[in-house]
C-alpha cells in the first residue's frame, strides 16, 4: 500500500515536520551518573534523526520525580550540558527533536527520593504491580505520601524550571508528559485523587494542576513550543476514573483553548509502555473520540502499523503518528516505510538498562 500521506509536511506550532513518521517516547535506562546523557545515547538519537519529530524519553524534572533507574533528568547543568550534544547531534543530521518532561509521582520507590523519603502522590493509594530500585532489582511499591497543598506550586515551578532548561539545552520544543500513570495523571483520575483541597473532587479541580503546569510552561517558552501527552482510558500502575469521557473531553477542550502546539493521545488499544503485543481488544479510540475537542494538530500512538497510521491520517482522525516499539528496532524507519523494505523487530529484552545491544545496534538499510 502506498504511504504517501505520511510523507507530506505538518506543522505543529513552531516546529516545521518534513513528514509525518514520529518517534514516540521511549524509556531506555541508558543514561549515565547522575541522569546525565552520555556519548551512546547521543548515537541513540543522532541514528533516528530522519523521523519527522523525536520526543525523548520521559524525562525528570527533579529528584523527586525519578522512579525508574539510569533514567535521565534535566534539573542540573551537567544534564544540560549533556542533552545539548544530543540536541546538537540531531539538529547536526537534519532532525527536530522535543524533550518530554515527567514526574513519575507514586509510581517510584523510597531509593530514589531525596533523603529516602517515600514517593509523593495526590492520595496515599499505591500503584499495582512492582517498582525497579536504582540497581534494577524489583520491589513492591510503597504506599505514597499524599502531597500537601502548599507544595503543589513547587510542582509546577519545578515544570517551568525543567522546560526553560530544555530550551536552553538546544530542543525544538516541550512535551508534558500528563499521561501514562504518571503524577499529572494521577491528579487527574478518581482513583488515584482523593483529595479534598482545590486539586481534588470534580472535573475542574483535579484538571488543575495539569492546567497550572501547561500555564506556567506556555508562559515560560510560548505555547508554540509545548505540547501534551495523554492516555485516556489507560491502565498503567492500575490507574482508573470513573468517567474518562467526561473527564477527557473537559481537560481537552482546556488544553484546546491554550492554543498548544499539539495533542498527544496514546491509543488505549495498545499497551502504555509496549510490556506485551496483546491489544486491548474492544478499547475505544482515542483520536476519534476526542479529535474534535482540540483546535490544533493531532498525534496518535500505539499499536500502528505504516498501513493503519495511513490510514487513519488518510481518515481524517489524526495528523501524524508515533510509532514506538518500530522506532526501537528500525533506526531509520521512516525511509523503510517510504520504500516498503522489510522491519526489524524489536527485541523486548533489551528494552530497559543495558548498553549498545539492543540499543545502537539495530542495522539501517544499506
Ligand atoms: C521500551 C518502552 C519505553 C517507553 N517509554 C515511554 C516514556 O518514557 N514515555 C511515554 O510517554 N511513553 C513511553 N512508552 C510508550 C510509547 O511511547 C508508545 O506509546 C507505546 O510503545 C505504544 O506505541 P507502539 O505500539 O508504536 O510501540 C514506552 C514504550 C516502550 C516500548
Amino acid at each position: 500500500m502506498a504511504h504517501d500521506i505520511l510523507f507530506t509536511p505538518l506543522r505543529l506550532g513552531a516546529i516545521e515536520l518534513p513528514h509525518r513518521v514520529i518517534m514516540a517516547p521511549l524509556t531506555r535506562m541508558r543514561s549515565g551518573v547522575g541522569g546525565t546523557p552520555t556519548p551512546l545515547n547521543v548515537e541513540y538519537y543522532a541514528q533516528r534523526a530522519t523521523a519527522g519529530l523525536i520526543f525523548t524519553e520521559d524525562t525528570t524534572i527533579s529528584r523527586q520525580a525519578q522512579g525508574y533507574p539510569s533514567v535521565p533528568g534535566i534539573f542540573t547543568p551537567t544534564q544540560i550540558l549533556g542533552w545539548r550534544a544530543v540536541t546538537d547531534a540531531v539538529h547536526a543530521d537534519g532532525g527536530r527533536i522535543v524533550m518530554q518532561i515527567a514526574h513519575n509521582g507514586r509510581n517510584s520507590h523510597s531509593s530514589f527520593m531525596p533523603d529516602g523519603e517515600l514517593p509523593i502522590a495526590p492520595s496515599a493509594i499505591p500503584p499495582t504491580g512492582q517498582a525497579h530500585k536504582p540497581n534494577f532489582e524489583p520491589v513492591d511499591y510503597e504506599t505514597p505520601r499524599a502531597l500537601e497543598t502548599k507544595e503543589l506550586p513547587e510542582i509546577v515551578v519545578a515544570f517551568r524550571e525543567a522546560a526553560l532548561n530544555a530550551m536552553d539545552a538546544g530542543f525544538d520544543g516541550v512535551s508534558v508528559q500528563g499521561g501514562n500513570g504518571q503524577l499529572l495523571e494521577q491528579f487527574l483520575e478518581d482513583g488515584t485523587n482523593r483529595r479534598t483541597d482545590a486539586y481534588g473532587g470534580g472535573i475542574e479541580n483535579r484538571a488543575r494542576l495539569l492546567l497550572d503546569v501547561v500555564d506556567a510552561v506556555s508562559g515560560a517558552i510560548g505555547a508554540e513550543r509545548l505540547g501534551v501527552r495523554l492516555s485516556p482510558y489507560g491502565q498503567f500502575g492500575g490507574i482508573s476514573d470513573s468517567d474518562p469521557l467526561s473527564l477527557f473531553t473537559y481537560v481537552i477542550t482546556e488544553l484546546s483553548k491554550r492554543r498548544i502546539a499539539y495533542l498527544h493521545l496514546i491509543e488505549a488499544l495498545g499497551s502504555e509502555i509496549g510490556l506485551s503485543d496483546d491489544l486491548h481488544v474492544g478499547a475505544v479510540n482515542n483520536a476519534t473520540l476526542f479529535r474534535s475537542f482540540f483546535d490544533g494538530p493531532l498525534i496518535s500512538a500505539a499499536a500502528y502499523t505504516p498501513e493503519s497510521a495511513a490510514a487513519t491520517i488518510e481518515a481524517g482522525h489524526a495528523d501524524a503518528i508515533a510509532f514506538g516499539r518500530l522506532f526501537i528496532a528500525n533506526p531509520d524507519l521512516p525511509e523503510r516505510i517510504q520504500r516498503n523494505a522489510p522491519l526489524n523487530s524489536p527485541n523486548r529484552a533489551t528494552f530497559y538498562g543495558g548498553g549498545a545491544e539492543g540499543y545502537t545496534d539495530y542495522p539501517s538499510l544499506p
